[in-house]
Order: C-alpha cells, then structure tokens, then sequence
C-alpha cells in the first residue's frame, strides 16, 4: 500500500526545493527534462554563391563606384540640357540631400570665356545660379571692367559660369577630394559642351580638379593648358573680398586674360 507523506515531511520538502529556488509551480505536472527532445532549430538558408565568369571582373560587394557612374552618365550627354539632367539623377554625391538646389550654370554657352568656381554658397544654393552672392557681385564688376558679361548674348563679350561642386557643402566647407574626383567627369563634359575659348579657375578648387594643383597664391596669373584649352588661374572673389590688398593682383590677371581674348587667333 502506498504511504503518503504526513504534513510536516511535505512541507519539509517544499521548504527545502524554495530553499534551492524553485518557488513557483509552472505545470501541474512535473516534467522530467532528460524526456524532453530540444526541436531543431531552424535552418538558415544558405547564402547565394557568387556566379563567376572567367575573365570577368568579381562582383562588386557594394554599390555602384561614384566616379565610374559619373562617367558614363557624363559621356551619355549630348547637350548641356542632358547633362543637367544626368547631373539632377545622379544620386551617389550626398551633397544632393542636404542643398536646396542643384546649380548648374548662368550666361552663355560658347562664350569665348568660361568661369569655372568651387561650389555654391547659401545664396546660390537658394537660388539655384552660381555666383550670385557677393563674391558673384564681385566677379561682375572684375568682368565688366574687360568689357565681360555673363547676360552678353554675344560669344565674344558673354561669359558662361558654373562651379566644380554643383550642390552647396554644409557650412560652405570646403569640397573633399572624393566630392571632386565624383563630379569631375561632369565638369570636364560641361566644358566640352560648353566649348569656350579660354577656362579661367577661381581658386584652389577648380585649380586641383582640373590642374590637380592647389597653391592659388602661387598658380594664379601663370596660364596652364589643360583638356586641350589655355587656362588662367585666378583668385577666387571671396578672397579678395577678404584680403582688398590682393586685388592689384587680380587686376593684372584680367588684364593678361583680356589681352588673350584680343590677340590675333
Ligand atoms: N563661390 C563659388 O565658388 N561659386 C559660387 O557659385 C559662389 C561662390
């Protein structure tokens, strides 16, 4: 005959297993654990293996490479339209996200004379044409003073204007070479189109894009050749407005650069 517990072992026990921690009652009965078999966990599927076709390049891991993109976007460009276009969808510069807008060019396309700057500022990127602030202001007055204009219709007066960056940088940092070298292919299609007579580079920027030199300071004045085109670099306008001693300097730059304009071709 089966002997239960009295009363006092049985709490006995019971305070001996809340003792060890076991102080709740999860089933009703108990479950012996050496019974119970673990289900499997699921299996993942496995990853898909890279195809490979000898002689071909491996996949890329990432996404599509900046530069090389912008070549091929660039290249498909037949007219400045295009090209503003193929700039507009370009997605990979993430300088696009944080401007207003993209600012593309002002003046007149085959103008003898095309003006190549850095990036827009805040009140370029507000109004989607370069050059509009005071340094633009600036670079008006420096251009009419050799008889330039960017509203000329006239080839030999007009001016065509646009910067390396088409999107303005937070704060107005300075451009990164990576920015540079993913819009490079667009400005250089830009000019091709554009097909001036004479490139002239505001600053350091345009000066490392296209010369791949920096030192403003020490190229300005000094006419390079580049992508098939005499080149002047120049200080950049919002460095003369910050430093008026270097306009005498700046002076002289236009001067050599009209003296181009009106030598016999
Ligand atoms: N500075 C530039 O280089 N470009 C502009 O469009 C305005 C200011």
């Amino acid at each position: 005959m089966e002997q239960g517990l009295d009363f006092h072992t049985a709490l006995a026990l019971l305070d001996w297993q809340v003792e060890l921690g076991a102080d709740e009652a999860i089933t009703d009965a108990p479950i012996n654990r050496y019974d119970v078999v673990p289900e499997p966990a699921p299996i993942a599927a496995p990853a898909p293996l890279p195809t490979f076709t000898p002689g071909a390049p491996p996949p890329l891991a990432e996404g599509p490479d900046p530069v090389e993109h912008a070549t091929t976007l660039a290249a498909h460009a037949q007219t400045l339209e295009d090209l503003r276009d193929a700039i507009a969808a370009f997605d990979l510069c993430d300088l696009k996200k944080g401007a207003r807008n993209l600012v593309f060019a002002d003046g007149t396309p085959r103008a003898r004379v095309m003006i190549l700057g850095e990036a827009p500022g805040r009140d370029e990127d507000m109004e989607g044409r370069p050059f509009v602030g005071r340094a633009g202001q600036l670079l008006d007055r420096m251009l009419a003073a050799i008889g330039l204009s960017r509203t000329s219709p006239d080839p030999e007066t007009a001016v065509y204007i646009t910067n390396v960056l088409p999107w303005r940088p937070p704060q107005n940092r300075d451009p990164t070479d990576d920015e540079i070298a993913m819009m490079l292919p667009f400005v250089k299609r830009q000019i091709a189109l554009a097909a001036p007579d004479i490139l002239v580079l505001m600053g350091n920027t345009p000066c490392a894009a296209i010369l791949g030199r920096r030192g403003i300071l020490r190229l300005r004045g000094q006419w390079q050749q580049s992508l098939g085109l005499p080149v002047l670099p120049m200080t950049h306008p919002a460095y003369l407005l910050r430093t008026p001693q270097a306009k005498r300097e700046a002076w002289a730059d236009l001067l050599s650069l009209k003296a181009r304009l009106t030598a016999p071709k």
